[in-house]
């Protein structure tokens, strides 16, 4: 094919089309209500390059396909291929599952989750990335439906064991089977090609209280009469840590622009951490404080407490909620 400023240019803009069609930011609980109307609701945790999901998604087209994955670059292939297939059902979010999974869905909404060959991460000092956790297996169980159901398979018999045991510690009902290695994802057909076994395991529904950090949390807009500049400089490089909340603040810097300042954050709520920016102002009588907009974080108790940290100095809080 030859390529011509005009060819790239329609393809590059072909491409953001898709992205905007099929890769969504926040979901709001009416796109979840939305979602459930459809026969069955089924997400796929780390579909890598979105093979088996987007295949799945045409077969079904009377069901709804969330995919779920932390790589940018898998959501926006992902993108394409749902674009390049007409795809009416389904849509892709990009981040870590651990937190989407119990923030975005409601106790027994969902009716399939699937996990292919998530990442084992062996060693002891990189277990806190483990997707198997029990905080993540009890969220996982809380949203399916009372028929709904858990399934993931692994390769790696050490992970097989740990998750077992995360579940037989919560009390989870399961069952687990050994079958050849899954054709239809890319890592099946890596570990079918080195002669490996799989494991599946399939966990069924359970309710645990969960406790959702992102209900009812707004961040508000915060009105200065004055800056104190100097105060904003000393706050843009400090760190502000809340043992009962278990979360943290870090200003890690302070821009000048043309409309005020911009103070770059580090948001960490539990283990759940986002980098964006506060926006600083100048208005007419004096300054706003808000999440700039380049800012796509999940409004969390963090967020607002930066909000709030960099409106300290000044004299009220808005109410006018963002
Ligand atoms: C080993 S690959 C498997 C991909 C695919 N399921 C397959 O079988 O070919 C694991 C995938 O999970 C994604 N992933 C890892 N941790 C995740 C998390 N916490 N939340 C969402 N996706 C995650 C990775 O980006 C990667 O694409």
């Amino acid at each position: 094919m030859e390529y011509t400023p005009n060819s790239i240019a329609s393809k590059a803009l072909r491409n953001i089309k898709s992205l905007e069609n099929y890769v969504i930011t926040f979901p709001t609980p009416k796109d979840v209500a939305k979602w459930s109307i459809r026969n069955d609701l089924i997400v796929e945790i780390g579909f890598g390059n979105g093979e088996l999901i987007t295949r799945m998604a045409k077969a079904r087209p009377n069901d709804f396909f969330l995919g779920i994955e932390s790589s940018e670059i898998s959501c926006k292939k992902a993108a394409m291929l749902s674009s390049k297939l007409g795809l009416k059902n389904i849509k892709f979010l990009k981040g870590d599952a651990r937190f989407l999974i119990r923030e975005i869905f409601p106790d027994k909404s969902v009716d399939l989750v699937l996990a292919f060959y998530p990442i084992p991460w062996p060693k002891v000092s990189h277990s806190k990335r483990r997707l198997m956790g029990k905080e993540f297996l009890k969220s996982v169980v809380t949203v399916l439906k009372r028929q709904g159901k858990f399934v993931m398979v692994t390769d790696d018999d050490n992970y097989l064991e740990w998750t077992k045991e995360n579940l037989k510690h919560l009390g989870i009902s399961f069952n687990v089977h050994q079958l050849r290695p899954i054709k239809a994802t890319k890592y099946g057909r890596k570990w079918e090609s080195f002669g490996k076994k799989s494991w599946s395991i399939v966990a069924h529904p359970r309710h645990f209280e969960m406790k959702r950090i992102l209900e009812g949390c707004n961040v508000p807009h915060a009105h200065l009469k004055k800056l104190e500049l100097d105060e904003l400089e000393k706050l843009s490089k400090s760190k502000f840590v809340d043992e009962n909340s278990n979360s943290i603040v870090q200003f890690k810097g302070m821009y000048e622009g043309k409309e005020g300042y911009l103070l770059k954050v580090l948001s960490v709520d539990g283990d759940f951490p986002q980098m964006f920016y506060l926006l600083v102002k100048r208005q007419k009588d004096g300054w706003l404080i808000k999440l700039d907009d380049t800012a796509k974080v999940f409004k969390t108790p963090a967020v607002k407490k930066s909000v709030e940290l960099a409106a300290k100095r000044g004299e009220r809080i808005s109410p006018q909620q963002q």
